[in-house]
């Protein structure tokens, strides 16, 4: 503002150097990354590239305390930007130098470092924090479960407030260490490999590493008292499966399961391409959360879904979206379907695989299941709103939007789309625009009005029956 008062000529211009001429265009990055469903989550300004957690937690009394290091990169001249997250934090540093910080907002922290970070800089921020997870709320939810012997994070899309500081949005992708300390006897469970363990003093630590980018609702932690079993798929990636100890009579229905993981992986690159990680496996806390998720490499299973038997085609579920979710990534949260109509496509695939019932006959008993009145219809799975996000509609009609499009190009196309896709987009995002123009691509088909019937239109679409039909 004063710089306009400054008269031109030579004087103001010289004055201008040594001012920095762009100091006052430094601005805050946006407390959102611009996701119309949630503007509040992520963050503008910055890109992360890498978090380092390094953790202490007491089962006993759900105390987290520990450093978060962010490896950053500025996207633009910036004078503040927030992180979001809920703990209680006592000191932030940028490039070393303390940074003054508040809270705003339901989850977010304000953070204005020293000096102005000019765009396109290398940033590491450092946050120190401390608080109970299951004493902290956001818009009255929680993503922190409390088990009798510890705690587990997961949620979607909201996760990482209660344990670590972050750029909240999947459009914003990291590799992570962490490394958490816990009291002899219980074990820490997070993503990707295993580095090492060490014990002093009464308190083990459990160094784990995801070396390829993830979301941050992809990352999870888990503390309890697990057994642990290890073993390879046959094409040689690492297993490591972990069962709380307390499952009682779910125990064997949930090891029954997910001890087939390695089966399943396998069977799944055959239609998806090669399995994206290092690191494979499930873990069960003894938490009665209703849903499972798809934490990268190592899926997040309730003792809830074993509660019948083996279910195996849940840990399908959760396997077909390491490929279809966190390899590729949604580019905005309405985007939904890319991940959930596919691996509940995936399921269908299985049961057809197991001798349970084809694709087609679980398609036809789905669409004939929901009568023409039924509200599922009125969900669009295409952009199924923040209500809806997780509705039976976007993962069953999703699944139906796909045997339709399978109906209408044939199996060699369609095959070849749900290989191509996670290889064309491989550790990046999507969007759901994205996906319709590569099956018509690939298949050399005008497919708008197939997709504009399955997944955005609020009415029940003619049938699937016969091939072709409900174009
Ligand atoms: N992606 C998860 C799954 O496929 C769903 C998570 C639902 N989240 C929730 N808070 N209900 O199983
Ligand atoms: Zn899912």
């Amino acid at each position: 503002m004063h710089r306009r008062l400054i008269a031109p000529g030579a004087f103001a211009a010289s004055l201008l150097l040594a001012i920095p001429a762009s100091a006052a265009d430094y601005s805050p990055g946006a407390p959102g990354i611009g996701d119309p469903y949630y503007p509040a989550y992520g963050n503008g300004g910055y890109d992360v590239s890498h978090y380092d957690l390094r953790l202490k937690y007491q089962p006993a009394t759900d105390k987290l305390e520990g450093t978060a290091t962010l490896l950053a990169r500025t996207t633009q001249d910036l004078s503040r930007f927030n992180l979001d997250f809920l703990l209680d934090v006592s000191e932030v540093r940028v490039n070393g130098a303390k940074a003054t910080f508040a809270g705003s907002g339901e989850h977010e922290l304000e953070i204005t470092p020293k000096s102005p970070l000019p765009k396109g800089t290398d940033v590491t921020v450092v946050v120190r924090y401390s608080g109970v997870p299951s004493s902290k709320q956001a818009y009255g939810f929680t993503s922190w479960h409390r088990t009798p012997d510890g705690g587990v994070a997961a949620n979607e899309p909201e996760g990482a407030w209660w344990w670590f500081p972050s750029n909240d949005h999947p459009l914003d992708k990291a590799t992570y260490d962490v490394s958490v300390l816990v009291p002899d006897g219980s074990q820490a469970i997070s993503n990707g490999t295993l580095q090492s363990t060490s014990s002093r003093v009464g308190w083990t630590r459990f160094n784990w590493r995801s070396n390829k980018p993830q979301a941050t609702y992809l990352a999870t932690l888990a503390v309890g008292r697990f057994d642990v079993t290890t073993g390879r798929t046959e094409s040689g990636i690492p297993v490591v499966n972990a069962y709380s100890k307390d499952l009682g009579d779910n125990y064997d229905a949930a090891r029954a399961s997910i001890e087939r993981t390695g089966e399943i992986a396998d069977w799944l690159a055959e239609y998806f391409g090669p399995y994206p990680y290092n690191a494979l496996g499930g873990y069960v806390p003894n938490t009665d959360t209703g849903y499972a998720l798809e934490t990268q490499t190592r899926p997040f299973y309730s003792p809830r879904q074993f509660a019948n038997g083996t279910n195996v085609s849940v840990v399908v579920h959760e396997l077909a979206h390491q490929w279809y979710g966190d390899l590729v990534s949604v580019a905005g949260w309405k985007d939904i379907w890319i991940n959930e109509g596919f691996a509940r496509y995936a399921q269908w695939l299985w049961s057809e695989h197991e001798n349970e019932g084809t694709a087609q006959e679980i398609a036809d008993y789905v669409y004939a299941s929901h009568p023409a009145d039924d509200p599922f219809w009125t969900v669009k799975p295409g952009d199924p709103g923040p209500e809806n996000q997780f509705h039976l509609a976007v993962y069953d009609r999703g699944a139906l939007a796909l045997q339709a499009l399978r109906n209408r190009i044939g199996d060699e196309d369609f095959f070849a789309i749900l290989k191509g896709w996670p290889a064309k987009y491989a550790y990046g995002n999507a969007t759901v625009g994205d996906f319709v123009a590569y099956a018509e691509q690939v298949s050399g088909e005008s497919l708008g009005a197939l997709f504009e019937t399955w997944l955005n239109r609020a009415s029940k679409p003619g049938g699937v029956a016969s091939p072709g039909v409900g174009v």
